[in-house]
């Protein structure tokens, strides 16, 4: 038994020793790591990661889970102009600015469908209306809007007007190219440019919070000309953005993927294709929080995965191979419809 304890005792004698010696060796290892120069790049870069990760949720959740949805209210001007306001994004954008309390001045094409929007806006929402039908293909317009507007106490702007193609198609194959480009510099850019400049120097007079609500899409071929068209106002918008900040003007550059419109001729609505009148609600909580917004919370992740992650050479690409494929069925059933019709007038 002693023998077992002089043992026992030589042995935690060693032991002891052999910690206070690697603790002393760790100790050493410390040290030397922490003059390592590369050591402190890797912490610099581990605690910005960290920092930017933990901004990112935040700010995330400032503008996707609260919102700013107190904002937009008449307090900043009694009348919110619509163009393109009969349809789709424009309707939606002009219903829950009516709701909000806003008078509505809407201008689009068609007076027939301007009125039917007018009185729907009346009886639902008890708010005084206003119409200007015009073509914003034309560039002669802008007198007659200008005359419409006349005295009116503006808060915002929405700048929605906008035509894209009837189908992808290549550059040079696009049907009547000179009145297309013509149609769609005009409708798409000038209308932009044209409405800041009846709208913005009432709200720069007042000096208040406003708003001007512009919208683009991504870069894509086959729809070269609508998507470039795009760019233009998103450049548009963020540049004044800026050159109007310091006098309470919000400038909104607006970025939606795929929503359910005539335009894109999608019938059935999901969670990355939401409804106009979906996509408007959560757009609107937005404003005063991102300049350049997606707008709808699966479309900002849409937007980073396009512009942040993958890389733009490849978004293109698969860009392009999707335009490809709906061309080629277009014009597959394009070339149906004409036989069948051609059959019919045979038979006829
Ligand atoms: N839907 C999407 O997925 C999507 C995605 C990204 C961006 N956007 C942009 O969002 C905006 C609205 O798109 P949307 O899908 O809501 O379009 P939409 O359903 O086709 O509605 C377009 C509206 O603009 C009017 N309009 C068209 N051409 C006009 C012209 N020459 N003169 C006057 N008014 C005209 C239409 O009036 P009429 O009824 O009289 O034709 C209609 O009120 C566009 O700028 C579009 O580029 C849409």
């Amino acid at each position: 038994m002693p023998k077992i304890e002089v043992s026992t005792h030589t042995h935690t004698h060693t032991l002891s020793h052999t910690r206070r010696v690697a603790a002393a060796m760790n100790w050493m290892n410390v040290e030397e790591t922490l003059r390592r120069p590369l050591f402190w790049v890797g912490a610099f870069t581990v605690a910005s990661l960290v920092l930017w990760v933990l901004y990112k949720l935040l700010s995330g959740f400032r503008i996707w889970v609260l919102g700013n949805g107190m904002l937009l209210y008449p307090k900043l001007g009694k009348w919110a102009v619509v163009t393109g306001a009969t349809d789709g994004i424009g309707k939606s954008y002009a219903e829950e600015l009516a709701r909000r309390g806003f008078a509505l001045m809407l201008i689009s094409r068609s007076q027939d469908k301007l009125d039917d929007v007018a009185r729907l806006l009346k009886e639902q929402y008890n708010v005084e209306t206003g119409t200007i039908a015009v073509d914003f293909g034309r560039s002669d317009i802008y007198e007659k809007i200008e005359a419409g507007l006349a005295g009116l106490e503006i808060g915002v702007l929405v700048n929605n007007v906008g035509v894209s193609y009837d189908y992808p198609e290549y550059y040079l194959n696009i049907p009547d190219l000179d009145n297309f480009i013509t149609n769609m510099v005009n409708v798409n850019i000038t209308s932009v440019c044209q409405m800041t400049r009846l709208v913005l120097p009432r709200m720069a007079e007042r000096s208040r919070p406003e708003h001007l609500l512009c919208q683009r899409h991504v870069p894509l071929p086959l729809l070269t000309v609508y998507s470039s068209t795009k760019a233009f106002v998103d450049f548009f918008s963020r540049g004044l953005q800026e050159e109007y900040r310091r006098q309470g003007i919000i400038i909104q550059s607006v970025l939606p993927f795929f929503v359910v419109t005539k335009m894109t001729r999608i019938r059935k609505p999901t969670l990355d294709k939401p409804t106009p009148d979906r996509y408007v609600l959560a757009e609107l909580s937005t404003v005063g929080l991102q300049s350049q917004t997606n707008g709808y919370f699966p479309h900002a992740v849409m937007g980073w995965l396009t512009t942040k992650l993958v890389p733009i050479d490849l978004v293109i690409f698969f860009g392009a191979r999707m335009n490809r494929v709906q061309r080629t069925g277009y014009l597959k059933r394009r070339k149906m419809r004409e036989l069948r019709n051609g059959d019919a007038l045979k038979n006829d």
